[in-house]
Order: C-alpha cells, then sequence, then structure tokens
C-alpha cells in the first residue's frame, strides 16, 4: 500500500514538472509560487534529487537585488491565471529582477528549512548545494527584518493576504470591513476551473486586487508600503515559518563556518521568540493570534496558523501542553458534535467556519505537515500519529486534492476533495510523511 502510495504521488509530481520547476497545479496555477516550491522540494528530494535541487534554483531565479523572493515566478506566459504580471505591477521596483517576470508581494519563508531537509533526506550528501545557495537565502531572512520588522522586535509583517499562504482566511474579514476597495470589474479565471463555492467570494478578490493598485501607485516601496497599506499584519504562520527557517540556517551556518551570517540570525531569532510569545500569545484563548500593526490591535481568531509555532519551538512545553489540550483530542478541531479530520483551516465553532470554501475551514495538507512536525517535536506522538493517520486516510480515499471537508461523514460520502486536484504539495507531503527519513 504504502509503496502503491509513494508511486502514485510521484506521479502527480512527474504530471507537474514543467523542465526546470513545478506548478502547483495545471490549469488552476501555471507558474512557480514559493511556498509550493518549497513543499515541493521536499518530496522530489525523496524520488529524484535532481529535481529538489532545480527547484530551488529556479526559485532562486526570480530573487530581487534586495533579497526578497517573490510569490509567484511566471517562468513562462499562461492565459489561465489572473492577476498576471502586468496586474502585478512589479517591475516598477528598483530591485525587481531584469530577465524574469515575478509578483511583488511574497509568501511564507519556508527555504531556509527546506534546505535543512533535503540535506537531511540526502544523508548529508548534498552540503555542496547548501554551500551554493545559503548566502542568497540567508539574504531573504535579511530582507524581512530591514524591511519588514517597523518596531524592530523580531516580527515582520505581511502587507497582502496572499502573502500569509491563507488566502481568505476569515481573520481578513476584519481588515477587509475597514476598506473601501472600488468595485473593479475582475477577469477571474480560478472560478472557471473549480466550482466558486468553495474559492474566495468577488468582493474580497476586489480587496486583493486593490491592495495590488495601491503597492504599483507607491512603487512596491517597503516604506510606503509600512508606512500607509490598510493591510499591515504579524501573522503567527508567517513568522513560524521565517523563525524555523532562521533556525535551519543557524545550523548549517555552523557547518559551514558562516560566523556573521549566524550571530544575525541568532539575534533576530532569540527576539523574534520573546515577542512572539508577548505578542502574539491570547491567554484566553490558549492559542497564537494575529495581530493588526495598522491598527495596532490583536485579531484573536483561532485557525490552523495558530498551532504552526509549535513547528519552531516557540511556545514553552508547558504553553505547548495547554494548547495541544484546549483545541485538540476533545477540542473544537476535533469536532464537537461529529467526529472530525485534523486539522480544519479555521475555528470549526465560530460562526465564520466554512468547511468548504478554502482557508475558511478545511483541511489543507501542508498546514497537517506542519502541525504533525509541530506535534512530535514536542513529544505529542499520539496526536501526530493521528494527523498523520487522517492526512493519509484522506488523500489515499479522495486523491490528491488541494482541500478536503474536516468534517468525516461528509469527506467520505463525497469521495473526492474540493479545489484542484493532482496538486503538487499535497504529492509531495504524503511522500515525506510515508517515507519518514526524517526522524528527529
Ligand atoms: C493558493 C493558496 C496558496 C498557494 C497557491 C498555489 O493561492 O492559498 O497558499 O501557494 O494557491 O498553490
Amino acid at each position: 500500500m504504502k509503496d502503491h502510495l509513494i508511486e502514485k504521488a510521484a506521479r502527480v509530481l512527474r504530471g507537474n514538472w514543467k523542465e526546470k520547476f513545478t506548478i502547483p497545479c495545471e490549469g488552476l496555477y501555471p507558474f512557480q509560487w514559493n511556498w509550493d516550491a518549497g513543499f515541493i522540494a521536499i518530496g522530489w528530494a525523496h524520488v529524484d534529487m535532481k529535481k529538489a535541487k532545480t527547484e530551488i534554483r529556479s526559485l532562486l531565479s526570480g530573487q530581487w537585488s534586495n533579497g526578497f523572493i517573490p510569490q509567484i515566478i511566471f517562468h513562462k506566459e499562461s492565459d489561465s491565471y489572473y492577476p498576471g504580471p502586468e496586474v502585478h505591477g512589479a517591475h516598477r521596483s528598483p530591485f525587481y529582477p531584469k530577465d524574469i517576470k515575478t509578483s511583488g508581494i511574497t509568501q511564507p519563508p519556508v527555504l531556509g528549512f527546506v534546505l535543512e531537509e533535503t540535506l537531511r533526506i540526502s544523508n548529508n550528501k548534498e552540503i555542496d548545494f547548501v554551500k551554493e545557495v545559503y548566502d542568497r537565502v540567508f539574504d531573504y531572512s535579511q530582507y524581512f527584518y530591514q524591511y519588514r520588522d517597523p518596531e524592530s522586535e523580531g516580527l515582520v509583517y505581511i502587507c497582502h493576504n496572499w502573502e500569509a499562504g491563507t488566502d481568505n482566511t476569515p481573520v481578513w474579514d476584519e481588515v477587509w470591513k475597514e476598506m473601501d476597495s472600488p468595485d473593479y470589474d475582475l477577469p477571474r479565471k480560478d472560478n472557471t476551473h473549480i466550482d466558486a463555492e468553495n474559492r474566495p467570494t468577488n468582493r474580497e478578490y476586489q480587496h486583493y486586487i486593490h491592495l495590488l493598485e495601491l503597492f504599483k501607485q507607491w512603487n512596491y516601496d517597503d516604506r510606503l508600503i509600512a508606512e500607509k497599506s490598510p493591510f499591515l499584519i504579524q501573522d503567527p504562520l508567517f513568522n513560524a515559518m521565517l523563525i524555523a527557517s532562521n533556525q535551519s540556517l543557524i545550523r548549517l551556518g555552523k557547518q559551514l563556518g558562516k560566523h556573521e551570517q549566524v550571530d544575525l540570525l541568532e539575534q533576530w531569532t532569540n527576539m523574534g521568540i520573546e515577542s512572539f510569545n508577548r505578542k502574539l500569545y491570547d491567554r484566553e484563548r490558549h492559542a497564537y493570534v494575529y495581530y493588526d500593526l495598522r491598527n495596532q490591535k490583536s485579531l484573536n481568531y483561532v485557525s490552523s496558523s495558530s498551532f504552526a509555532p509549535l513547528f519552531a519551538r516557540i511556545p514553552s512545553a508547558e504553553r505547548a501542553k495547554k494548547m495541544i489540550e484546549t483545541h485538540f483530542n476533545t477540542g473544537e478541531f476535533s469536532g464537537k458534535e461529529q467526529d472530525f479530520y485534523l486539522c480544519a483551516s479555521f475555528d470549526p465553532t465560530h460562526e465564520r467556519f466554512d468547511p468548504k470554501r478554502y482557508w475558511r475551514g478545511p483541511v489543507w495538507i501542508n498546514l497537517n505537515w506542519i502541525v504533525y512536525r509541530g506535534c512530535k517535536r514536542y513529544g505529542y506522538e499520539s496526536l501526530a500519529a493521528r494527523i498523520k493517520a487522517d492526512t493519509i486516510e484522506l488523500i489515499r480515499d479522495n486523491g490528491f486534492y488541494e482541500y478536503f471537508d474536516p468534517r468525516k461523514e461528509v469527506q467520505r460520502s463525497l469521495g473526492k476533495g474540493y479545489g484542484g486536484n493532482n496538486f503538487s504539495w499535497t504529492a509531495a507531503l504524503l511522500i515525506d510523511l510515508l517515507n519518514e527519513t526524517n526522524k528527529e
């Protein structure tokens, strides 16, 4: 069974391979996405190391001269996707690369820990590759502390919901309420591929595009964005990914003798962990939440992102225990009235929970992988085993979908997932879970 599933997953990856990078999904996402590329590289590392390295090099080919790595690298033209490079208009930035088109926003910075995973999967053979790309991945971390930490506290902001990776989480409803975006007529393509009830609404898309319009007016100048953007959020998932990447870069840097870089990474990371626990932890809800820097207030919602700090070893053992006891096993994420697959992307007891719509409730495999690893890091073996078993069952019984319904009964009767099928990171991370070479 295991080998058969790994072979099926590898077939999904091979099907999405486009000469030098892997698309997340045919039709729906025809370019290279930043954090997708990271998860995909982990999958490739198990089945074809050369492709894993090419995937990472291709992502780095879109890096800007200030270290920034964009959310999308438009390696080639495609008319199946909106918004393309002209709508993003990122060439207005003086840091924009010369020979390649990219968007001007980023995504959760997973690349640092992806490098360490790749090295581990190769049994330390790929150290020369790590050496080759290390400085560029370091520059990406440095970019955040240079440009996106206006209060010098080790926590960085995101300025667009697409940067979060969790595009339409109900948390952003708070921001949209304050925004008076024009009523753009949008030539959306996503709804031609996927049922509209599983995707963000038109009004939400108008806000997404409006933010891009503002960034264009400001020539993607980070200083102006920090000063004026209506969307300026410290997100627990994004910051946890950055800190986890820094931690990997510290370990790798020590191996490579990169003393100055390691010193800086340690400073940023220590400060970040301290601020994270002070500012983003909600003591009533026993979970990490969001901070709205623009309006200087916490956004106290619990989502799967709330548990990502476990992955970066941010909470104390005591805090981790409280968090896990509150939300899992008999907590709301396990389902109060009916059995739930772990892990819903948004608090299932909240009125804004929608089990079918994208990041407002469905289970996503990359978040499951992050929370699974986090639980293992704190010794919660049986919860980790449950997340792993749920993940495997969802994919084995329904296919390599983009997201799934957390309600067990509903999902079982559907027999398929939601969103795109043959989705790359679903396949890549299943390969990693089934191989488990990554004993820690
Ligand atoms: C969607 C997801 C985002 C992902 C992208 C490509 O926009 O919300 O996280 O990176 O698709 O798969």
